[in-house]
């Protein structure tokens, strides 16, 4: 498929529109009802960026997300023409900023209206000092929790109604050294990127448990994965140690991916399924992470509704 013709980059951010040559979008949102749709968040670098020339091969429509048009038209331009058969689509957000979150989830909505598959897998270990963004929450906190919690608030329901629908939480294991979200808590005074990252990765992880209770009984799987120490930008600008190959990275994350629901439990570390941390079990620790979620993003959190969820409720 020939990305350049049938995609237009806006280049205001957030702005991206996939024009459907002949079809109105409605017949486009049929016809795609029947073929996986996924999303990759983080697309344009890194492990992300493997798991989308991965996944590329594999689903009818590929969502890549990034924050940079040229890197995106870049990527697009390397995985349409390797995948013909997979219509390659790059969509534009700044996770660092709300508007940008929900102009790109009005877009999925208005323009597919059906998502299989999200891998909320963009993140970033933050500035040296403590960083605000125009939201006003820490910027770590912001793109690492944030951001992923807010579009899978945003398109909770089209994921509960696809076949097979599943939620990919890309975290790290680094979460269990900090056992808190808590920016405010005794210990974590002073700021440290490295400790901000872990608590927002503690956050994604307690709002995965919560995700798990909440789907049970429909088809809609969720699961986190520690991809494993990986050689990357976020690895190389943060972390003193060497990381491993980013492709043994993107096979962990396509393995939580494509694993049949029986295969899987809530937290995979690479191919493994491993004990989670305790706290992140916790129902309380969950329920005030989704209050302050709820109270953040001024919405009431699809999965926090009261009883069993039911598929197109
Ligand atoms: N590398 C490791 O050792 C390791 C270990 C455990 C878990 N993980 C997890 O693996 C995932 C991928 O990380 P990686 O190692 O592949 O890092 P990476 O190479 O730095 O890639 C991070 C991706 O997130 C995007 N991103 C960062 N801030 C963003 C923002 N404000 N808005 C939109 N996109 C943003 C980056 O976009 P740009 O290209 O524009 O910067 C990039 O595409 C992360 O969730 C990370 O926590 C990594």
């Amino acid at each position: 498929m020939d990305i350049s013709a049938t995609h237009l980059l806006d280049p205001t951010v957030g702005s991206e529109v996939r024009v459907a040559r002949g079809d109105p979008p409605q017949a486009d949102v049929e016809v795609r009802q029947t073929r996986p749709t996924a999303l990759v968040t983080g697309a344009t670098d890194g492990i992300g960026r493997a798991v989308s020339q991965r996944l590329a091969g594999l689903v009818d429509t590929l969502l890549v997300h990034g924050r940079c048009p040229e890197s995106l038209t870049a990527l697009a331009a390397t995985l349409a023409p390797a995948n013909p058969g997979t219509s390659v689509v790059p969509v534009l957000a700044d996770l660092g900023r709300f508007a940008d979150v929900e102009r790109l989830i009005r877009r999925i909505r208005t323009i597919y209206g059906h998502l299989d598959i999200l891998v909320n897998n963009a993140a970033t270990v933050g500035r040296h000092s403590h960083t605000l963004t125009e939201d006003g929450h820490e910027l770590a906190f912001q793109v690492n929790y944030l951001a992923p919690a807010f579009l899978t608030a945003g398109l909770f329901d089209l994921l509960l109604v696809a076949r097979r629908g599943r939620i990919v939480n890309v975290v790290c294991d680094a979460y269990r050294d900090v056992a808190t979200f808590d920016q405010d808590s005794p210990g974590n005074r002073c700021y440290n990127p490295v400790v901000a990252y872990a608590q927002s990765k503690f956050a994604l992880v307690a709002h995965t448990a919560s995700l798990v209770s909440a789907c049970s009984g429909t088809r809609l799987t969720a699961v986190c994965v520690d991809p494993g120490f990986t050689e990357t930008k976020l690895q190389r600008q943060s972390f003193c140690w060497p990381g491993g190959p980013v492709s043994a990275a993107a096979d962990n994350v396509l393995y939580a991916v494509t694993k049949p629901v029986h295969d899987l439990e809530f937290y995979v570390q690479g191919k493994k399924i491993v004990q989670p941390l305790s706290e992140v079990l916790q129902i309380p620790v969950q329920r005030q992470l989704d209050k302050v979620t709820g109270e953040v993003l001024d919405m009431s959190l699809p999965w926090t509704a009261t009883g069993p969820l039911r598929m197109g409720a």
